[in-house]
């Protein structure tokens, strides 16, 4: 098992990575606060890893609240399943909130313990890629709302992120590569060694080959820890993990949640923002060329769906966590490993992007 740590001061917490954690007596349980625990998960992942994480906590007599399994369930609506359970089980505020599941369990049992009785612990055991290398790290929480992408939630920084590389076996092969975008985000945006090294080894991360993931998974939470130690609130730098979000979050609202995974909006959101930092003339067609063939051998999307057309992408970007008055903002490419905000990009520039990089069919 690997550990790092990423440094809140007072909040800091640990990242335990390595295989059969999930099975390892004491864990989980060392982050418990308080006498209960509640275990949040969905109902495709209960049957295959609830059992061993239950069997752990056995002294905390915990409750489980099995969520329907999707994007378009991540909802207010749903979110209310969690805080009925916790009322009906006299769940008190020394309770600690157990995510055991990908990004939506995650985003929503954390917001879930970010407001119950204002804010109880929580701890994040990711069993997606893309939750291992991204959103379980961080303290981003929150729910979906038909009008714009995870725009109601809280900052709630976990207890412990525990990720057990062997429920990896079990996930779907699209599930896979998605969780490669967010991967990909960090060398484009701060690492061009470590995007040189994902060319190398993407083939061994599809073949699931474990060393080669879990090196990819620890990579990527370093630079996750690092980027949330400087800037846990996004006043700056951390907005800079959102390169392809802006696009990819439209498609996500504009194609109904669901329909496209978030791993794989992102993919094609990354392929724009690389198309429109070559039409500002700062990264190169030979970039943009090896970014798109990266996306591409990650079994990504590379063009925006045709069905939103680029007046209706501007509508749904123009609803995003980063924009101020309605007004875009992106994060571009200065060049591969330097990553920028944009807040005044030539509308000429953009609308040619949102023209060129929708898929003809
Ligand atoms: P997800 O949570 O929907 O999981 C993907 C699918 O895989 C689901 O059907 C799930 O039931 C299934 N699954 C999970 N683990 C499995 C396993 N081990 N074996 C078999 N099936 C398994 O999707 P995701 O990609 O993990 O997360 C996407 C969500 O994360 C989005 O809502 C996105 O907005 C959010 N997100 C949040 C942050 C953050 O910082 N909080 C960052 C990135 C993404
Ligand atoms: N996934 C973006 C962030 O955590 O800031």
């Amino acid at each position: 098992m690997q550990e790092l740590q990423v440094e809140l001061g007072a909040r800091s917490y640990p990242i335990y990575v390595g295989p059969g954690l999930l099975g390892q007596v004491d864990l989980v349980n060392r982050h418990v606060s308080g006498s209960r625990v509640a275990i949040v998960t969905n109902e495709t992942i209960a049957p295959l890893y609830l059992a061993q994480l239950k069997a752990q906590l056995a002294r905390f007599r915990p409750i489980e609240v099995v969520l329907p399994d999707g994007e378009q369930y991540k909802t207010l609506k749903v979110l209310d399943h969690i805080f009925t359970a916790l009322l009906e089980a006299h769940c008190d505020r020394r309770t600690t909130v157990i995510a055991l599941g990908g990004g939506v369990v995650g985003d929503m049992a954390g917001f879930a313990a970010a407001v119950y009785q204002r804010g109880i612990s929580f701890i994040q055991v990711p069993t997606t890629l893309l939750s291992q290398v991204d959103s379980s790290v961080g303290g981003k929480t929150g729910v979906n709302h038909l009008l714009g992408k995870n725009m109601i939630g809280a900052f709630h920084q976990p207890r412990a992120v525990v990720i057990d590389t062997d429920t990896l076996a079990t996930l779907p092969d699209r599930e896979l590569s998605a969780g490669l975008a967010e991967v990909i985000k960090y060398g484009l945006i701060r690492d061009p060694e470590y995007l040189l090294w994902l060319e190398r080894n993407t083939d061994r991360l599809l073949a699931r080959d474990s060393a080669t993931l879990t090196e990819a998974i620890i990579r990527s939470c370093r630079h996750k820890a690092e980027v949330v130690a400087a800037d846990e609130t996004e006043t700056g730098q951390r907005a800079l993990l959102n390169l392809g979000h802006t696009f990819g979050h439209a498609i996500e609202t504009g194609m109904g949640y669901g329909a496209w995974l978030h791993g794989e909006a992102v993919a094609v959101g990354m392929v724009m923002a690389a198309d429109l930092s070559h039409r500002l003339g700062w990264l190169s067609g030979h970039d943009v060329a090896r970014i798109e063939a990266l996306v591409r051998c990650a079994r990504l999307p590379v063009r925006a769906p045709s069905a939103i057309s680029p007046a209706r992408f501007l509508e749904l970007m123009s609803v995003d966590k980063k924009a101020i008055n309605g007004h875009i903002r992106l994060i571009l490419l200065k060049a591969i490993g330097q990553a920028v905000i944009v807040d005044d990009c030539p509308s000429a520039a953009l609308e040619a992007t949102l023209t060129a990089m929708r898929d003809p069919v």
